[in-house]
């Protein structure tokens, strides 16, 4: 076996051939990996390995209650982890490769710690060429949440992924910028009709023209009391306490900083407390700018960042969703 390329920077290694060879073996000896996927960056561990998965839970901090999602190469693959139904698989072959992760119930194959025991799995087939490979190459699903601190903003570079884990985290592929920029959308499809859980680049009414049968909006859980799992309502934040507004910023300190939607709103762009998503207000813009955007602004440990929410768009409706819980206090 090769050793892995040296990466540009510690820890960051570029997806070359033998790279990809070295990380499918270090997966199989129940190894943990940084990984980019069009979404957001994953921690990824081999699926059927529950000590290997247990290894993602304790480097986020993240409780066993809150389940991973399966990572596959294609949709033959995805038949041994679920119980699929016919719409699920139309949703299936129309969206995959691509940001969206369906619920369907699970097959005893999977591991408890990979579904906190529920009856159910997320799976998705992402379209990330160089996750794409190492899926092929590896030939078994990978469990991957998103690579960051549990409850912190989540990684769109390599570098944000390094920055959070540092040397606890020796092995990160280097995909670039991930393109999407916001986590998948989550669909429940193990009961009718199919339900939004978490919304994402890909809209209810896509899904719904797709098997032409009903599919539930997303309806934010921020606020109530009961929720389900993987609702939880904080999430997605920075250190910095957070505060969201329409058209005007509120009063603050005077170490604040402001994030506008646009650049066009801004009232003083040289102002160096002044940051923007999007140059010209294209909502798909801003969500790849997003979690980097407030990653910068909270490494200043201003008082207070408040952010502008995104005009009505289907993507405009998954930014104000990460920002809502960005904000929450409880
Ligand atoms: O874009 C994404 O989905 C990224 C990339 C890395 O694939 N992953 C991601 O994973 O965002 P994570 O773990 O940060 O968020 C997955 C969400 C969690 O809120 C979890 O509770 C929920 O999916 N989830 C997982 N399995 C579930 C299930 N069986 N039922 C309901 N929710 C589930
Ligand atoms: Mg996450």
């Amino acid at each position: 076996m090769h050793p892995p390329d040296p990466g540009s920077s510690a820890g960051l290694f570029p997806p070359t051939q033998a790279n990809i060879a070295f990380f499918c073996s270090h997966l199989c000896k129940g190894g943990i990996l940084g990984i980019p996927t069009e979404t957001v960056y994953g921690l990824a561990a081999l699926a059927s390995d529950p000590e290997a998965c247990r290894k993602i839970f304790e480097l986020k901090g993240r409780p066993l209650i809150d389940p991973l999602i399966v990572h596959l190469a294609s949709i033959e693959m995805a038949h041994a982890v679920a119980n699929w139904n016919p719409s699920a698989l139309k949703i299936a072959r129309t969206f995959w490769p691509g940001p969206l992760t369906l619920i369907l119930p699970k097959k005893e194959t999977v591991p408890e710690i990979v579904t906190a025991g529920l009856p159910t799995v997320a799976i998705r087939l992402p379209g990330h060429p160089v996750t794409r490979k190492l899926l092929e190459q590896l030939g078994r699903p990978i469990a991957a949440p998103s690579a960051n601190p549990f409850g912190y903003i989540s990684p769109t570079t390599a570098q944000h992924v390094r920055d959070s884990f540092g040397d606890r985290l020796p092995w990160i592929i280097d995909g670039g910028p991930t393109p999407v920029g916001i986590e998948s959308t989550i669909l429940n499809c193990s009961e009718i009709p199919f339900r939004i859980l978490r919304p994402g680049a890909i809209s209810a009414l896509e899904l719904e023209n797709a098997i032409g049968q009903e599919v539930r909006e997303f309806e934010s859980m921020v606020g109530q009391k009961v929720l389900a799992p993987g609702s939880l309502p904080r999430h997605y934040s920075p250190a910095t306490p957070l505060s969201l507004f329409d058209s005007r910023p509120p009063e603050v300190p005077t170490k604040a900083i402001t994030i506008w939607f646009s650049r066009e709103s801004v009232p003083n762009p040289a102002d160096p407390g002044q940051f923007w998503l999007t140059e010209d207000g294209d909502p798909s813009t801003a969500a790849r700018s997003l979690y980097a955007v407030l990653r910068k602004a909270d490494a200043l440990r201003p008082e207070m960042i408040s952010v502008q929410k995104a005009p009505h768009s289907e993507i405009g409706k998954a930014i104000n969703d990460r920002l809502r819980r960005a904000a929450f206090r409880p």
